[in-house]
C-alpha cells in the first residue's frame, strides 16, 4: 500500500456519506489524518467513529458550508486538533431539479450557496494557512453537469461556477505552491441517486450513453481526487478531470 499522504492533513466536506466518505477513507488508508465535516451531525460522526475503530485519526465537524462562521470552524478545529491543513476537498453538494419555469427561488439559492459559496467559503478560510506554509491542495468536486443539463439550471450553473472558482485560485495561489484542480463526476452510484425514483431506468440509459459501460462509484471519483491531491500533481493546476467514463455531452 502506497502511504503517500503519511502525516497530511485533510479536510473533506460533505463526507458523512457517498463520494466524500470514500474519499475520506482512502485518504487515511495513505496515511492522512483528516477531518470529516457534514451538515448531517449523525453520518459525520460515525464516519470518524468508524476511521478512529479501524486505526485511523480523524475528528468529525458539524458544519453548514454555506455559512461562513461554519467554515470558519471547520478550519479552526483542524488546525487546533492537527495544527496544519495540507489538502481541501469541497465535496459538499445537493441538487433540487426542475424544468426553469418551476424552479423556486429558493431551490437556487440553496443548490448555488451549498455548491459554489460553501467551496468558495473553505477556499478563503483554509487558504492562509496553506500559504503561510507554501503548500497546499485543493480539489473541488464539480460534475459533468458543468457542459449543461437539462431541468438542473441551478446545478449546472453552481458547478460551471466551481470550475471558474478553481481556474482562478489557480492562478491566484500557484506562486504559493497551491496546486487547485476540480473533478467533474458522470452519475456516480451514491444514496443521491439510488434513491431517484426512476433509478433502474435512469442506470440503464446511462449504460446506453457512457463509452465505459457502468455506472460510475463512488471509488472512482476518490482514486482521482487523490492524484490531485498527492505530491504526483504538483505540477498540474487549473485542470478538470472528468471521472464520467468518457461520456461528455
Ligand atoms: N452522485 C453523482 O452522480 C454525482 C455526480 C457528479 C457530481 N457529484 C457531486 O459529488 C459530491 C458528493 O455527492 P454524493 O453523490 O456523494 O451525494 P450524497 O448526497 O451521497 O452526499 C453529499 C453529502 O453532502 C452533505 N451536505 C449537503 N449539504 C451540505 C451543507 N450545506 N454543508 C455540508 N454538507 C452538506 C450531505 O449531508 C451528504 O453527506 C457533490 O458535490 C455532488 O454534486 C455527484
Amino acid at each position: 500500500m502506497l502511504m503517500r499522504f503519511a502525516g497530511k492533513v485533510a479536510i473533506v466536506t460533505g463526507s458523512g456519506k457517498g463520494i466524500g466518505k470514500a474519499i475520506v477513507q482512502k485518504l487515511v488508508q495513505e496515511g492522512a489524518l483528516v477531518t470529516v465535516t457534514d451538515v448531517n451531525r449523525q453520518t459525520c460522526e460515525e464516519t470518524a467513529r468508524e476511521i478512529n475503530q479501524s486505526g485511523g485519526r480523524a475528528i468529525a465537524v458539524e458544519a453548514d458550508v454555506s455559512k461562513a462562521e461554519d467554515t470558519r470552524r471547520i478550519v479552526e478545529k483542524t488546525i487546533e486538533t492537527f495544527g496544519r491543513i495540507d489538502i481541501l476537498v469541497n465535496n459538499a453538494g445537493l441538487v433540487r431539479d426542475a424544468r426553469i419555469n418551476d424552479m423556486e427561488e429558493d431551490d437556487w439559492d440553496l443548490v448555488v450557496d451549498v455548491c459554489l459559496k460553501g467551496a468558495f467559503l473553505c477556499c478563503k478560510y483554509a487558504s492562509p494557512y496553506m500559504i503561510e506554509q507554501n503548500y497546499g491542495k485543493i480539489v473541488n468536486i464539480a460534475s459533468r453537469a458543468h457542459l449543461g443539463n437539462p431541468g438542473q439550471a441551478n446545478y449546472s450553473s453552481a458547478k460551471a461556477g466551481v470550475v471558474g472558482l478553481t481556474r482562478a485560485l489557480a492562478k491566484e495561489l500557484g506562486r504559493n505552491s497551491i496546486t487547485v484542480n476540480a473533478i467533474a463526476p458522470g452519475m456516480i452510484e451514491t444514496d443521491a441517486v439510488k434513491n431517484h425514483p426512476k433509478y433502474e431506468k435512469i442506470k440503464e440509459l446511462q449504460k446506453r450513453d457512457t463509452p465505459i459501460q457502468r455506472i460510475g462509484l463512488p471509488e472512482d471519483v476518490a482514486n482521482a481526487v487523490l492524484f490531485f491531491a498527492s505530491d504526483e500533481s504538483s505540477y498540474i493546476s487549473g485542470d478538470i478531470l472528468h471521472v464520467s467514463g468518457g461520456r461528455f455531452g
